[in-house]
């Protein structure tokens, strides 16, 4: 197996930076969309081979060194008990969000081999013949929070920060319940035989510092001290780049930086000690070539100040991505990095 990806994880010297692309299987893929245009997108999660082929494309089309699992933070959500939706033009939708204290205790315990097998079964059948590591993922406790308590998508987060601010206790126990099912849920994919895990906060960057050290952190940080010890883990606090020293706290083996601080400073941040993933704007890659890979040097000689660096996208990758300047990318990242050392 190509190992690239997990050494940097461990601060290991690599012979070139791994590269992976956050969201790499999606709509800017047209292999994925010929299988996305058969079967809606939670029949897609649902169903083993087909999440398994879709994981498998971006390693074979952008030769990336790591795969990550197909499926959605919300999957789990919903098999605790809240009724899920993708709308084309919506995104997710969440239906009788939890805003009081019956919706909390209407939610169940998770029970990853009963209520998400074919999860742990898209594991197994990837496992078999992958050639780079598997990662595996779930959503943080907050961000998973936001979804449950709005019921989608959100511009001010209000209904949350409501919840936060005048039953801070209903929040923490909704919290408590989160974080349960995202350890049962993470232990259940290690077993499966993952090779990582990351944990995505997409809306931690929603939070002032203080609230997030609150109302987020120890919870991840509870997962992380919870999971097995040696298997990497990454958390990625996305728009946290003003916190930096307090999502380092997480525990995490590795952070994920997005692209609104500039790497150097990030690591300056962090200590040389950090191993850090990330961050070149998706949109670079509406860019020319030579934009791309002047851009793409960068962050690779920036990230070579940490003691591991997995280069990334600050965020996902957009669906209307033209797929040759995700292959540049990638062969860019792997060609600068090998000169470079
Ligand atoms: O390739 C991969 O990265 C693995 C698969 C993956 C998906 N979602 C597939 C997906 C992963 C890791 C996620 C994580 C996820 N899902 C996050 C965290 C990362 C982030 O983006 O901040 C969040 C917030 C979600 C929730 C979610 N899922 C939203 C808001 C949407 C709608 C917006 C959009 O991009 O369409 C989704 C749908 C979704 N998840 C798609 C894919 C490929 C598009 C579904 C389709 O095919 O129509």
């Amino acid at each position: 197996m190509n190992d690239t990806f997990l050494k940097a994880c461990r601060g290991e010297k690599t012979d070139y930076t791994p590269v992976w692309i956050m969201r790499q299987a999606g709509r800017y893929l047209p292999e994925y969309q010929k299988v996305r245009s058969k079967v809606d997108f939670l029949t897609l999660c649902k169903t083993p081979e087909l999440a398994a082929e879709v994981t498998l494309q971006p390693v074979d089309i952008l030769k990336v060194d790591a795969a990550i699992l197909f499926s959605d933070i919300l999957v789990p959500v919903e098999a605790i008990g809240m009724k899920l939706e993708f709308s084309e033009s919506k995104g997710p939708i969440l239906y009788d969000p939890v805003r009081d204290s019956i919706g909390v205790s209407r939610l169940r315990t998770l029970d990853p081999e009963e209520d998400v097998p074919f999860v742990m079964d898209t594991i197994k059948l990837l496992k078999q013949g992958l050639k780079v590591p598997l990662i595996g993922f779930s959503g943080a406790p907050f961000t998973l929070a936001t979804y449950m308590i709005e019921g989608g998508s959100s511009r001010n987060y209000v209904n949350t920060k409501r919840m936060m601010y005048s039953e801070p206790e209903l929040f923490h126990r909704l919290m408590d319940k989160i974080t349960d099912c995202v350890i049962s849920y993470l232990k259940a994919q290690i077993d499966a035989g993952v090779d990582a895990v990351q944990v995505f906060d997409s809306w931690a960057g929603i939070l002032s510092p203080s609230d997030f050290d609150e109302f987020a952190l120890k919870y991840v940080q509870k997962i992380i001290s919870s999971l097995k010890p040696g298997l990497p883990k990454i958390y990625f606090a996305f728009n946290g780049s003003a916190m930096l020293n307090h999502v380092q706290k997480s525990g995490a083996d590795v952070l994920g930086i997005d692209w609104r601080i500039d790497m150097s400073d990030a690591i300056n941040t962090l200590g040389p000690d950090a191993k850090v993933q990330g961050n070149l704007d998706p949109c670079t890659l509406f860019g020319t070539k030579d934009v791309i890979a002047r851009k793409a040097a960068e962050v690779v000689k920036k990230g070579m100040a940490a003691k591991g660096h997995i280069f990334n996208l600050g965020h996902g990758i957009l669906p209307e991505t033209p797929v040759d300047n995700a292959k540049a990318l990638v062969q860019t990242v792997h060609e600068v990095s090998s000169k470079e050392r």
